[in-house]
């Protein structure tokens, strides 16, 4: 089969497609027909090894996909062949097949196209993760989302919509920020500016977010956290910007507020009863059309680098999407 091989930690110029085999279906696992797999982020700091972890060379890279059963171990009866499924892995996406452990498959509702389901659950287990699990936000409340239009930005704004918060999208061109409204962002700002915080003030009545989700860090996630409410919750999520902020001790005291941590590889392992009630609400508003993840840029396999290289150019909007066949 074809897969992305990364033989060495390189910029995705240095990575290419070759000719590997195709995986067995070992005990308990499935292998899938990748339909399409998502490029984030995180997927592309580890083909250049910058990643906190590293993936043991040579790897195959992308943790998210979906498509279609093509063989399931005889101890395996929740899967058959040809079930549309979606699945996260450690690595391994950008492949023509991928074998799993059935736990690590889930079934896709069948008007879900696959791009749609390859963008799904990372991004959106960690929005919602982090509104519900983390911030308790409650109907009403003011939700500031930085980089909103980013793969996991976006996928605060749908969630915090459906929670029934006031959305508020920080991002920093207008395409990106029409982007958001277009998936639920009731008011913009362009935090490039050096008077955003007066615009929030503005826009907030002087009450400033209830909830900030920032997945950017830097200088911006400082400046947020000075506009917080009373008793605001501020979501580090990540650090697109490449910068982590140190914040000085005495502003969640003078704010009432709080700092929580968000991490999405230890949701399942740390708390199993709240990573199974949101991934069933998350399937639950999946099947019922509520929530339409969304796709951003979808290449071809063989221009598997334009998914990488969009992103690192700051230029992406939501996920990138590579389709297969
Ligand atoms: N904690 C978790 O479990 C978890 C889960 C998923 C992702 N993350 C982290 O969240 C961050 C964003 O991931 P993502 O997949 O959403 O990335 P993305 O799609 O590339 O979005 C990142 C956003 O950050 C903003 N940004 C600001 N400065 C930037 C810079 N110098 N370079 C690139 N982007 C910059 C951009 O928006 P503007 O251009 O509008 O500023 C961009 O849209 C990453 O640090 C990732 O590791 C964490």
């Amino acid at each position: 089969m074809k897969a992305v091989v990364v033989d060495s930690y390189n910029s995705i110029d240095g990575t290419s497609i070759k000719e590997i085999d195709t995986p067995g279906v070992s005990k308990g696992c499935v292998r899938v027909k990748i339909g399409a797999a998502a490029v984030g982020f995180v997927d592309g700091l580890k083909v250049q090894g910058l990643y906190q972890t590293k993936d043991p060379l040579p790897f195959v890279p992308s943790t998210e996909f979906a498509g279609i059963v093509d063989a399931v171990a005889d101890d395996v009866t929740a899967f058959k062949p040809d079930m549309p499924v979606i699945g996260m892995t450690r690595s391994g996406a950008l492949a023509e097949y991928i074998s799993v452990p059935s736990a690590a498959l889930k079934h896709l509702p069948p008007q879900v196209p696959f791009e749609a389901g390859a963008s799904f659950q990372a991004n959106y287990l960690t929005g919602l993760y982090a509104l519900d699990a983390r911030a308790s936000l409650r109907d009403g409340e003011i939700l500031l989302v930085l980089g909103a239009a980013g793969g996991v930005g976006i996928a605060a704004v749908q969630p915090g919509k459906l929670m029934g918060a006031r959305v508020i999208a920080a991002a920093s061109t207008a395409e990106k920020r029409a982007f958001a409204v277009q998936f639920g962002a009731g008011q913009t700002i362009d935090y490039t500016r050096a008077d955003w915080r007066d615009t929030l003030k503005e826009l907030t009545g002087g009450h400033g977010p209830d909830v900030i989700f920032d997945p950017v860090g830097s200088e911006v996630a400082l400046q947020a956290f000075r506009s917080i409410a009373w008793r605001g919750r501020h979501l580090v999520v990540g650090f697109a910007s490449g910068t982590i902020p140190a914040l000085a001790f005495n502003l969640p005291l003078l704010k009432g507020g709080a700092l929580l941590g968000v991490d999405l590889a230890q949701i399942q392992k740390r708390e199993p009863e709240t990573h199974a009630r949101l991934m069933a609400q998350l399937f639950d508003w999946l099947a019922s059309g509520k929530l339409q993840p969304v796709v951003g840029k979808v290449v071809p396999f063989e221009n598997f680098r334009d998914a990488f290289k969009t992103m690192q150019s700051r230029s992406a909007l939501g996920k990138m999407i590579v389709k297969f066949g």
